[in-house]
Parts: structure tokens; C-alpha cells; sequence
């Protein structure tokens, strides 16, 4: 599984590309994964203004940054897409590279991790209605991560020996979470070839 972890913040002094490396550290201990960190800081794309809608649109010509972005997600086999929640919802940044994308997602999984202060059940709730729009497919299990991230996930991705230890804390989401997206990108592979 060659995957795609997306760092759906761009906000200055922000959290999610720990929880990034928090994913990727994670994933890295399943067998046949490999991983790519997606930062949509480094890929700033211009506000969607194409004159169709991508999927109806065969000629159409992106802007540089956003066939960057197109050719990333295409060349992953799954997707884990790291958002915080904002005022009740995902990231309006994420939203924007979501609305780029044409088939690139087409019969792929995606895995949701949320955070904020209250867990980020909206973001995760939202982005599952808006993903079938790029044909993609979300993985039932969602991770959510509760209340200050910095205070339990280091800079490399590390989370703390509380959060490592407890059963039905987030780390213990994460791997089962990680483990039925494998599940998923295999058997999606397999029926696309
Ligand atoms: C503009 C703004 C709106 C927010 N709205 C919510 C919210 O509706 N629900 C929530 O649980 N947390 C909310 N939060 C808290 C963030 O989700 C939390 O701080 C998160 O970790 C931010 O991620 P980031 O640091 O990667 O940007 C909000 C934060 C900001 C900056």
C-alpha cells in the first residue's frame, strides 16, 4: 500500500503535521506500506475557479501546483487525511484540494483522523459526505484525537506513555483504524486491476 497522509492545516504554529507523523510512525510498522507526507502548506494550489467541474472536464488544464497534487493522489493507493475542525466542520484547505481532484481517488480508501477540542467528531462526519463525491470510499473506523494534541504527541510523532498504553485511547484507534485501511486498500487494488 503506497500511502498518502495529507496535512490538512496550514495554520501557523499548528498541530495536525505531528498527528502526520503520529500516522506515519504507526503505519510504518505494518508490512508492504510505504508512505508519503502530503503537506498542503508546500502544496499551495489557487482556490478552485476551473470553468467545469474536474470529472466533466477531460481537456482541462490545472495550474502547475494543482497537477502536483493531482499526480501525488494518483499515484496512492489509499489516503489518510489528516484535518483539524474549524468552527464545526474540516479545513476550508482541505475542502480546496478536495474539490481539484477528478478520478485520482476513484475505488480508493480514505482513513479520516480529526482533532480538536472536542474531538473533531464534525470534521470527520462532514468529510465522510464529501469524499463519495470524488468517488473515493472512507473506512468505517475514524480516529479522533480529544482536547490539546501538543501535550501528548511530540514534534516526531510520538505520542506519551499514557496515550501508548491506554486500549481505548487514540494510538490504540489508530492501529486498528490503520490495519482496516490496509484491509481495504489490498482488496480495492486487487478489483482495479
Ligand atoms: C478557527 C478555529 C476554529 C475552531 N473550531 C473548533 C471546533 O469547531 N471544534 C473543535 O473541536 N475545535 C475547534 N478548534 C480547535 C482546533 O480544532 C484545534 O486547535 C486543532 O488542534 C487545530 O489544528 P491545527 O493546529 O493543526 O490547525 C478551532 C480552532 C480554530 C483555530
Amino acid at each position: 500500500m503506497k500511502l498518502g497522509i495529507i496535512i490538512g492545516s496550514v495554520r501557523e504554529g499548528r498541530v495536525s503535521d505531528r498527528l502526520a507523523k503520529w500516522v506515519e510512525n504507526e503505519a510504518k510498522l505494518l508490512d508492504n506500506v510505504e508512505t508519503v507526507i502530503v503537506d498542503l502548506k508546500k502544496h499551495q494550489m489557487p482556490f478552485f475557479s476551473e470553468p467545469a467541474s474536474p470529472q466533466y472536464n477531460p481537456e482541462r488544464q490545472p495550474d502547475k501546483s494543482v497537477q502536483e497534487w493531482l499526480d501525488i493522489v494518483a499515484e496512492c493507493d489509499a489516503l489518510a487525511v489528516v484535518t483539524p475542525e474549524y468552527n464545526r466542520s474540516y479545513s476550508a484547505v482541505l475542502k480546496n484540494a478536495i474539490d481539484h481532484l477528478d478520478f485520482q481517488l476513484k475505488h480508493k480508501p480514505v482513513m479520516i483522523v480529526a482533532h480538536g477540542s472536542t474531538g473533531g467528531a464534525q470534521a470527520v462526519s462532514h468529510l465522510r459526505a464529501v469524499f463519495p463525491g470524488v468517488l473515493a470510499v472512507t473506512i468505517p473506523p475514524a480516529v479522533m484525537v480529544v482536547g490539546q494534541v501538543s501535550q501528548i504527541i511530540n514534534e516526531k510523532g510520538e505520542a506519551n506513555e499514557e496515550i501508548k498504553n491506554n486500549p481505548y485511547g487514540p494510538q490504540s484507534a489508530l492501529k486498528n483504524a490503520l490495519e482496516e485501511l490496509k484491509w481495504y486498500s489490498d482488496a480495492l487494488a486487487k478489483a482495479r486491476q
